[in-house]
């Protein structure tokens, strides 16, 4: 029979790498775009309840509350003039004839906005005159700032990356058809510096971040790109995944080598892939990091291969802070006297880096040794998800140890939970959240106030970090979990957040975070499943009969068992649903069919059904399931198809 067939192939996809859990969250905070916005750009302060999101020819100011969320709209028209010409010239869609804003950057306490004004970039400083009414005057030619075309892409499909460190305005242009691309310091502090073009390959960023440091003259920028050798022949890899390395303090080289260049700009190689093998994956579309004190810290990558499939790799910032300071730099093969090459200066005003050294940055700008993901290989995460985007969150376990909580955006709009641990990546929920199956194209993280924040072209949701709520309402749900945000209170018999400032020596919350193990809830053989009460459902004894399971954890295995459990019955996960359904070997007989889960050693009845032929006419005290009963047939036919 057909639907067998098809029933077995589902099986298939019955794992441990799938979520544990789903969730379908309808009731969050959500903003709803009058028009869709398929090009957006998101500034969050940290430990606010405002999200600014720059999209087509308007910046939303969305501030989240209990009782919904407050837009002001405010509108950043395009030049009429550009817009003329856009649409005489451009090569691109006449779609991108507007001003699409890419750039939302606090600079030392000014907002700083571009947009690609039809082809030809303008900036604005943006200033809130009354909390209703937002002010943009164009920023003036004086020098302190980098032309916009420095700043913003001329069309919002060209990936630009912009970011704000210690008062100076930083930005990242991808290359495109003439445009070479290019890291610049476009304003603020410190000088207006840039790359060289020959150290950047048709560059095209996924990720910016500032890496502090015990001293504040040896922070740093990392970037994160990908490059592409377009004279690469067909069988050969065209990417590269890169990481560079700058200094906040870098003010240029001198009249003559590299006089509005970066002096400490190195670049390396990122390996996403197992060992030396083929399988390598080149493509870097977005990266996140995450840095600690002591320059601590993970960073996630998401990259693509030749078949656009995604995966995840972790870096540990400790390892690449390693490789830089001890690899070669590649072609150069004299010995490195003085201090390292791209090691940052406290003030290279004061003391100018001298000629050979800026010789030796200038034409040796990357470094022969590659950086691997911790584990030596990705993530193990579901390969027939595509991820658009990644954040992550750290929280502090009961046991004083932090984990490392990594979400991630689908091309379907769904978000994936995982917790990574040195063993493994552990994908604890799946949330759908949006009414339309859009990709994720935005996704902020603000562990102060313990929010995420997730957009689509049409809505942004913010949801919780700990929506710990949903696990239920038993020590074991809430354990097998392994949510770090979540612990189980004894006393209350409730799954709580961990509150922040949590006392570990003193707190009474428990977690088993590192593999799935509920026995610290109490033994499973003391425990006892509770039964549950059959429903009746009437039937035709010739005709399809299928009963539904509701699929709570996809990491438990289900099965039917007959009356006293003598007779077992297989289940096909669909959808949402462990269906029982006749076959041969197990044909439908009258009696009661209960619903088994089995989870960590403990079984449980999730649901029962007394199922009765309709041979005679219905007794009274049946007909009630007369509807419960069509439901079934409506839902097995699905299965016929
Ligand atoms: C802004 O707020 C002020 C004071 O609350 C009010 O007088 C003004 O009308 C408001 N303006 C707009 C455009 O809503
Ligand atoms: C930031 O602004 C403050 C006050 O406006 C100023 O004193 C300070 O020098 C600025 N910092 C930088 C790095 O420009
Ligand atoms: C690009 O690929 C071609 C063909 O393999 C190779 O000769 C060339 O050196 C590569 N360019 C770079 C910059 O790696
Ligand atoms: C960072 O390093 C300093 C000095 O080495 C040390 O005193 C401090 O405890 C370290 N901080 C953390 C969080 O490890
Ligand atoms: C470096 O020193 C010069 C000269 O003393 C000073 O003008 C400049 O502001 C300093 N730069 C930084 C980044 O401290
Ligand atoms: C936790 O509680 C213990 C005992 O009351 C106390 O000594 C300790 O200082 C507390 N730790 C923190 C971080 O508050
Ligand atoms: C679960 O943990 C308990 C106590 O730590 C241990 O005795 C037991 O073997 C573990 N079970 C599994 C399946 O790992």
């Amino acid at each position: 029979m057909r639907w067998i067939l098809l029933a077995t192939l589902l099986s298939v996809a019955w794992a441990e790498r799938m979520p544990r859990l789903k969730f379908v969250i309808r009731e969050q905070d959500r903003y709803h775009f009058e028009k869709p916005e398929n090009y957006m750009t998101v500034y969050h302060k940290q430990g606010t309840d405002v999200l600014y999101v720059g999209g087509q020819a308007v910046i939303y100011m969305l501030t989240f509350t209990d009782k919904g969320v407050q837009d002001i709209k405010i509108p950043v028209v395009t030049n009429q003039n550009a817009r003329d010409t856009c649409f005489s010239r451009t090569t691109w869609g006449k779609l991108e004839c507007d001003n699409f804003i890419t750039v939302i950057e606090d600079v030392n306490g000014t907002f700083v906005v571009c947009g690609t004004n039809a082809g030809s970039p303008k900036c604005w400083h943006m200033v809130r005159a009354l909390p209703n009414n937002t002010l943009l005057s164009e920023v003036p030619k004086d020098g302190r700032m980098a032309p916009a075309s420095d700043i913003s892409p001329p069309f919002p499909s060209h990936r630009s990356i912009s970011l704000s460190a210690e008062g100076s305005l930083y930005s990242a242009l991808s290359a495109v058809e003439k445009q070479q691309g290019s890291i610049r310091r476009v304003g603020g502090a410190g000088r207006l510096i840039r790359t060289e073009n020959k150290w950047l390959l048709s560059p095209q960023f996924a990720g910016a971040a500032l890496i502090s440091a015990t001293h504040q003259h040896q922070q740093e920028l990392y970037f994160l790109f990908s490059e592409i050798n377009k004279t690469a022949s067909v069988d050969e890899e065209p990417f590269r995944a890169r990481i560079a390395r700058l200094c906040l303090t870098d003010e240029g080289g001198v009249k003559n080598i590299l006089p509005d260049s970066w002096t400490t700009f190195l670049k390396a190689r990122v390996m996403c892939g197992s060992g030396n093998t083929f399988q390598q994956y080149n493509n870097i579309k977005r990266a996140y990091v995450l840095t600690a004190e002591n320059r601590t810290g993970i960073m996630y990558g998401l990259f693509s291969n030749a078949w656009d499939t995604t995966v995840v790799c972790a870096y540990s910032i400790e390892d690449i802070d390693q490789v830089f300071a001890t690899s070669k730099l590649k072609g150069y093969n004299s010995p490195l006297t003085g201090p390292r090459p791209g090691a940052c200066t406290m003030n290279s005003t004061i003391t100018p880096p001298n000629a050979k050294v800026l010789e030796m940055m200038r034409d040796h700008p990357e470094i022969e040794n590659v950086i691997r993901p911790i584990g030596g290989a990705p993530l193990d995460l579901p390969t027939d998800d595509h991820f658009t985007h990644i954040v992550m969150g750290t929280a502090l376990a009961v046991n004083g140890e932090h984990y490392s909580v990594v979400y991630l955006g689908t091309e379907q709009g769904k978000v994936l939970k995982v917790l990574h641990t040195p063993d493994e990546a552990f994908i604890i929920s799946q949330f759908s959240l949006f009414h339309n199956e859009g990709p994720v194209l935005s996704m902020v993280i603000d562990s102060q106030k313990g929010h995420l924040y997730v957009g689509t072209s049409t809505e942004i949701h913010r949801v919780p970090l700990a929506d710990c709520g949903r696990y239920g309402d038993s020590c074991r749900e809430c354990i097998l979990s392994r949510d770090p945000y979540c612990g189980w209170d004894s006393a209350r018999k409730r799954c709580l957040a961990i509150p922040p400032g949590y006392n570990v020596s003193t707190g009474t919350l428990i977690q088993n975070l590192d593999r799935s193990n509920a026995t610290i809830c109490g033994d499973v053989r003391a425990m006892k499943s509770r039964p549950t009460v059959p429903k009746d459902v009437v039937v035709d004894s010739k005709g399809p009969v299928m009963l539904p399971c509701p699929v709570r954890s996809y990491h438990a295995t289900y099965r039917w068992e007959k009356d006293d459990s003598n007779k077992h019955y297989p289940c096909t996960l669909s959808g949402t649903s462990c269906v029982l359904a006749p076959t041969p070997d197990t044909p439908m007989k009258e009696g009661v069919f209960r619903c088994m889960a089995v989870e960590d050693g403990f079984k449980q009845e999730v649901v029962s059904y007394r199922l009765v032929f309709n041979a005679s006419p219905l007794p009274a005290s049946l007909a009630s399931s007369v509807g419960l009963c069509s439901v079934l047939l409506a839902a097995a036919s699905l299965w016929l198809l």
